[in-house]
């Protein structure tokens, strides 16, 4: 352990002053955590600001919000929408509670003062955000489909042209289509998104996206096209989840409402119905575990545009309303976030052609190549290569059951209609997870990198946390460990982009810390939590992945799976001080704990997955699944309370469940839980049921249970996030990082480093051969979370929800010269940073407005806000 002599040189508070001024400023507002929304659909939408401050110790003492139907009367001091008042009090997160009901189709304008408690005041710049539909009745539009049967691969195009009679001042497309649709005005794309809507239970709950799409609209004659995919709404294919049987599935339905607003103030609404036109075309099979065919030589040039003749095309076919809840999609959508050109092009022969990325990634490629009419490309994705440089599919295409020929697993196809220039083609409708690209083409064709492009596609949050340090190996396993969960998102958390695409339970509560540490997840959790309550069963019972369409349902996820119920709306509470999710889940939760309780057996939860893919010690199941159900219960408790309920019966419970749990697997003499496994002894100690005084003992056994194996984990997924936190918490976190730091295998390192992956692998010994392990799962990246609580120090205080409280505990590892980390929280940025200078350490932190923290240099510190600087000596 690294011994400081903890002797600070130097403290000194650095207070920042701009033009000499005292100054606190507002330095960001937000409405339903999002910048200027434009399609919001509560009627008590939450705003929330952050400042910032160039004086140390800010604190908020009070606020106001005014809301008004335009901007200039903000200026002249007029909210004629809502006037809070000035209200005393520290919060810079609060809900509309105007006497006004919010309208439909409409655009705020609203802006937040506050006071601090030197009465230094500062007023936000105006932002505005917008309503679409707020009931049910706000539609005039309705669904549509075609006449084809759900088995039709050929996907469906809608169109209608439209007249325009006024000078625009603004339009709309409020727009759904299961499974996805791609919208085109005037024969351009609508908006930059991909794969929208994100994927719910079809039957329950179905999301629709705003667009602004005032640009693309004009005065005379316009038309609106759609073109629709299956996604995971009409799996046409089979693969072992039953998608292909799930109790929604229906042929691609479109829903699209295009409002314009004319200067004059007249509006124009045009909705889908039985008047739009229908067709197929070009697009003639998509399945989201396969991939796009796209033959260009039937495409109708001008589809998309006013003026073509539809003689040809059917009337649409009205029908009904998928699922009962329509709901606006507020998260950030998938978007592109990066072109990627291959690192490098091998050529088989005249035909076949395998290009590298350079690492994997989650997407799609854009093809751009020139032919003869009918030339067939193929692109095949995969993230390993044969021996002979050729793709190698063999370890994530194992659960995808085709039954017809052209049903190849991530596969893209594209025929050229041959119009003597280029033509580029970019799938729609599916992604991939992938490094490599085997392109081949039916007959001999020259390619080259530029041909290529890689896009990398994800549910595009915004970044928020950085972690750099001298040991380039740690900013590798970071990196891997972003790059892994970015590779993850596409509307869900999932476990894989390629194999599976499924939203597994576990593999997002596992990695919760990582992904709030690093990206501003908060909206996208808030939609899949809502897709729990919308996947329980009348009975209580929740599935392994969600969402499911009947898989998974079983005891065998059981209530490891099961507890990111509980788990990730607690995680959001921690990091944002958010408890919308909690309120909302509140029944569902209640249903599934009574769901578990004629399942006990004694008292214990026997069933259910425990530490998964495990390397090679086994910890019992048994003791996991209940050590889960405990921590249900403590959580419960703590809902209830925040809720004003009862807590009483959930914290007895969870106390009998400790008692009962310490009966049966803990030693108290030896120190040991069940079986001794490193997961068996930090999870005991993670979850807070070590009888008090007990602690370092059972910890000491996780030393040695360490120590005994040459530093090496062994360990699945329950391990890898609770065994380097508690080496850490008590005392051993040379040790943690000795373990960490490894490059043989089991560990982080032997993947990133000795194997050379990109991505975190799902399991420690995968190879080759071994044809069911994906090289892209998340679920042992929590190590990524544990550099920013345990090297840069930086951890949220569960008393102080929000980071009302921060603690700042650094911990200066031998082997470092320097860390570097910073978190975007809700009050504003963290940063800890350290490094040795002549034998010391200096350490600086940053604590942001109107918050307070803890911070362990030499000594314990209490600041609020502003940077501090300490030179800390060590031997
Ligand atoms: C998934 C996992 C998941 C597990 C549970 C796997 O196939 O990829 O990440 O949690 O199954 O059974």
């Amino acid at each position: 352990m690294t011994k400081l002599l903890l002797a600070v040189l130097l403290f000194f508070i650095a207070p920042l002053t701009a033009n000499g001024k005292e100054q606190v400023k507002i330095i960001k507002t937000q409405c339903e955590y999002t910048d200027s929304p434009v399609g919001i659909d509560t009627s008590h939408p939450r705003f929330t600001w952050m400042l910032g401050s160039n004086v140390t110790n800010t604190i908020q003492k009070a606020w106001q919000i005014r809301i008004a139907s335009r901007p200039e009367l903000l200026s002249e001091g007029k909210a004629d929408v809502w006037d809070s008042g000035k209200v005393i009090d520290k919060t810079t997160r609060i809900e509309y509670k105007g006497t006004n009901p919010l309208q439909p189709h409409t655009c705020y304008y609203w802006q937040v003062t506050i006071w601090d408690e030197n009465n230094h005041t500062d007023t936000s710049a105006i932002n505005r955000f917008e309503t679409a539909k707020l009931q049910p009745t706000d539609w005039k539009a309705i669904w549509i489909t075609d006449r084809h049967d759900k088995e039709y691969e050929p996907a469906p195009l809608f169109r209608k042209e439209f007249d325009l009679t006024g000078k625009i001042s603004s339009a709309r497309a409020y727009v759904s289509g299961t499974g996805y649709y791609e919208l085109f005005i005037n024969g351009k794309r609508v908006g930059e998104n991909y794969l929208d809507p994100g994927y719910t239970h079809f039957d329950k709950r179905i999301l629709y996206v705003t667009h602004d799409v005032t640009a693309l609209v004009n005065r005379g004659a316009n038309a609106i096209a759609a073109v629709l995919g299956n996604g995971f709404y009409n799996c046409q294919s089979r693969a072992v989840w039953d998608f292909e049987k799930a109790r929604w599935r229906e042929r691609p339905r479109l829903l699209c409402e295009l409002r314009v607003t004319y200067a004059d103030g007249r509006t124009d609404v045009i909705a889908t119905d039985e008047h739009w036109k229908t067709n197929t075309g070009a697009y003639t099979y998509n399945n989201i575990y396969s991939g796009d065919k796209y033959d260009a030589r039937l495409e109708e040039p001008g589809w998309t545009t006013a003026r073509f003749n539809d003689a040809q095309w059917m009337p649409a076919r009205k029908t009904g309303q998928p699922a009962p809840l329509l709901v606006a999609q507020q998260m950030p959508a998938i978007r592109i976030t990066e072109e990627i050109k291959p690192v490098s092009m091998k050529s088989f022969g005249d035909s076949i052609y395998v290009f590298d990325m350079g690492h994997n990634i989650s997407g799609v490629c854009r093809l751009e190549v020139k032919g003869e009419s009918g030339t067939t490309f193929t692109l095949r994705h995969g993230e390993l290569l044969k021996e002979n440089g050729r793709l190698e599919p063999g370890n994530i295409d194992v659960y995808y059951k085709p039954v017809k020929p052209g049903e190849t697993f991530q596969t893209d196809v594209f025929i050229l209609r041959g119009t003597g220039k280029k033509e580029s083609f970019t799938p729609q409708f599916s992604y991939h997870g992938f490094r490599y690209v085997e392109v081949s083409c039916n007959r001999p064709v020259k390619l080259g990198t530029g041909d290529l492009t890689g896009l990398f596609l994800h549910t595009d949050v915004p970044q928020a946390g950085e972690f750099c340090c001298s040991n380039p190996l740690l900013n590798k396993i970071w990196a891997a460990t972003n790059l892994s969960y970015l590779c993850n998102l596409h509307s869900i958390p999932t476990d894989c982009p390629q194999r599976e695409k499924n939203g597994w339970t576990a593999d997002a509560h596992v990695a919760i810390d990582l992904a709030l540490l690093n990206f501003d997840g908060l909206t996208l959790y808030e939609k899949w939590m809502n897709d729990f309550i919308d996947n329980q069963l009348s009975d209580g019972k929740i599935s392994g992945i969600v969402p499911s369409a009947s898989w998974g349902y079983g005891e065998w996820p059981g209530p490891v799976w099961d507890a990111a119920l509980f788990i990730i709306p607690n995680a959001l509470y921690n990091y944002y001080g958010e408890t919308r999710t909690i309120e909302r889940l509140y029944p569902t939760l209640l249903r599934y704990l009574d769901y578990l309780k004629p399942l006990e057996k004694e008292g214990f939860l026997t069933f259910g997955l425990g530490d998964w893919v495990t390397y090679e010690a086994q910890t019992p199941n048994e003791y996991t699944s209940t050590l889960y159900y405990y921590q249900d219960y403590k959580t419960m408790a703590r809902f209830a309370k925040l809720l004003g309920k009862d807590s009483t019966p959930y914290q007895q419970k969870a106390e009998q469940l400790k008692q009962l749990i310490n009966e049966k697997y803990f030693n108290t003499e030896t120190g040991v839980y069940a079986n001794g496994t490193q997961t068996a002894q930090a999870i005991a100690l993670y979850m807070d049921i070590v009888p008090a005084g007990k602690e370092q003992l059972v910890a000491e056994q996780l030393h040695k249970a360490v120590t005994g194996n040459n530093y090496f984990l062994n360990f699945g997924l329950l391990g890898s996030k609770t065994v380097p936190a508690m080496l850490t918490k008590f005392g051993y976190v040379e040790d943690a990082y000795k373990m960490i730091t490894k490059t043989e295998a089991p560990s982080w390192g032997y993947w990133v480093e000795t194997k050379g992956y990109t991505t975190l692998a799902e399991t420690w010994l995968l190879s080759p051969e071994f044809h069911d392990a994906s090289l892209n799962h998340v679920f042992m990246g929590d190590v990524s979370a544990w550099m920013y609580n345990t090297l840069a120090g930086i951890n949220l205080d569960a008393e102080h929800p929000g980071f009302g409280h921060i603690i700042i505990r650094p911990h200066f590892i031998d082997q470092l010269d320097w860390v570097s980390g910073s978190y975007q929280s809700v009050r504003g940025l963290i940063r800890s940073e350290w490094k040795r200078e002549n034998g010391r350490i200096k350490l600086t932190v940053t604590i942001p407005a109107n918050t307070t923290a803890t911070i362990h240099a030499d000594k314990v510190y209490t600041v609020g806000s502003g940077t501090y600087h300490y030179m800390i000596k060590c031997d």
